[in-house]
């Protein structure tokens, strides 16, 4: 008799959903753990679902009891949940890597302790911080909330010259960070894999395109880039995931500078949508990846078939659908989301490039 696994994700959104179908194909089963139950992605395809708030003590030791090692797909997930199941099972990607993505301004000052190249920055912690600091910018910026913000939301466009007190109304949050715009030449990705024994490996680095802050192409691998280029980006990858003793798997954002300098946006500590084209363009996709480390069965090839493209398919995409399904070179997927909204993620589609 063989001993089936069982890995738990924390979230219930679609990247669980591609963690639990990849570890599905690995005869590994998946315990997802979510407060939320309607509209739940990877709950449908998972052996079990319990849903309970982050923070009831009595869930997760019931939950961690039932696992053999747990993941998050998400980023925002309490890190003391984390600290409270790794008393049962090991834990990825780990407190350190948990409490860096969940606010701008650790990311970014740990980017740049370890030499690499980030906007300039500023933390504005009142209407008068800010004040000082779009006087400081000397030019075009964007404000963001510390925590929080995704798809673009909790930020905006700002400029020297803007008034700072209508700016801290209008981003209304305790803590924010205002970056340099960055005139880039391209938006790329990392991603990197380490596992217990401090092995590492990146996966092929892709181009992003977003539009209205939303991801919506991906390209990869990013071989129109300069060698140097990408080899800066994996160079930074590697650090950052050494830095916060990564067990499972990261991305990183970035923007291009006109030199080809790799400019650092921010850290994702878990399947990234720019890598979604990795289900069927990488040997190992990156859902695979995060399964085989965390269930201990050993990091897979991550190297490329060829050259892939991903949109995104957004609710207002959807009348797409019947085309692609059309077309025998597109490869659909679906999240189960039975309300599409305009600007809701609720597929996607790859194919290869010729
Ligand atoms: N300093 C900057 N200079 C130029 N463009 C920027 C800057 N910051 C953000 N952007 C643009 O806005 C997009 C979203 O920004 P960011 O990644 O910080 O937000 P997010 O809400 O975390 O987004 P997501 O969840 O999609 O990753 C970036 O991918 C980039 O296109
Ligand atoms: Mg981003």
């Amino acid at each position: 008799m063989t001993t089936i696994k069982t890995i738990g994700i924390l979230g219930a959104g679609q990247l669980g959903r591609m963690i639990a179908v990849a570890a599905a194909q690995m005869g590994i089963r998946a315990h997802v753990f979510a407060p939320d139950a309607k509209d739940s992605p990877a709950a449908e395809v998972a052996q079990t679902f319990t849903q309970a708030n982050y923070d009831d003590a009595d869930a997760l030791a019931a939950f961690g009891r039932s696992i053999d090692a747990v993941t998050s797909e998400f980023e925002n997930v309490p890190a003391t949940t984390m600290d409270m199941l790794a008393a049962f099972c090991p834990v990825s990607p780990g407190h350190d890597a948990l409490h860096l993505a969940q606010n701008r301004l650790r990311e970014k000052t740990l980017a740049s302790n370890l030499g690499i190249q980030t906007p300039s920055f500023w933390v504005a912690r009142s209407a008068d911080d800010l004040a000082s600091a779009l006087c400081d910018l000397k030019g075009n910026g964007v404000l963001k909330t510390t925590e929080q913000g995704y798809d673009g939301r909790g930020q905006f466009r700002v400029a020297t010259g803007d008034d700072a007190a209508s700016c801290w109304n209008d981003i209304n949050t305790n803590e924010a960070i205002l970056e340099s715009f960055i005139d880039f030449t391209a938006e790329v990705s990392f991603l990197v894999w380490r596992d217990t024994k401090g092995q590492t490996g990146v996966f092929p680095a892709t181009l992003n395109t977003h539009k209205n802050g939303i991801l919506a192409t991906s390209i990869g691998p990013a071989t129109s880039l300069d060698p140097s280029t990408l080899k800066d980006g994996a160079d930074a990858v590697i650090a950052l995931a050494e830095a916060v003793n990564l067990n499972g798997i990261l991305a990183m954002e970035a923007f291009v500078s006109h030199a080809g300098h790799i400019i650092f946006n921010e850290i994702a500590p878990r399947p990234h949508n720019s890598f979604h084209w990795t289900i069927e363009g990488c040997v190992t996709s990156q859902f695979a990846q995060l399964v085989r480390i965390i269930s201990g069965l050993g990091p897979g090839d991550t190297s490329a078939r060829g050259s892939w493209q991903m949109d995104n398919l957004l609710g207002e995409d959807l009348h797409r659908l019947p085309a692609l399904y059309a077309d025998a070179n597109k490869a659909v997927h679906l999240y189960g989301k039975t309300k599409a909204r305009n600007g809701r993620k609720m597929g996607h589609v790859t194919w290869e490039l010729g």
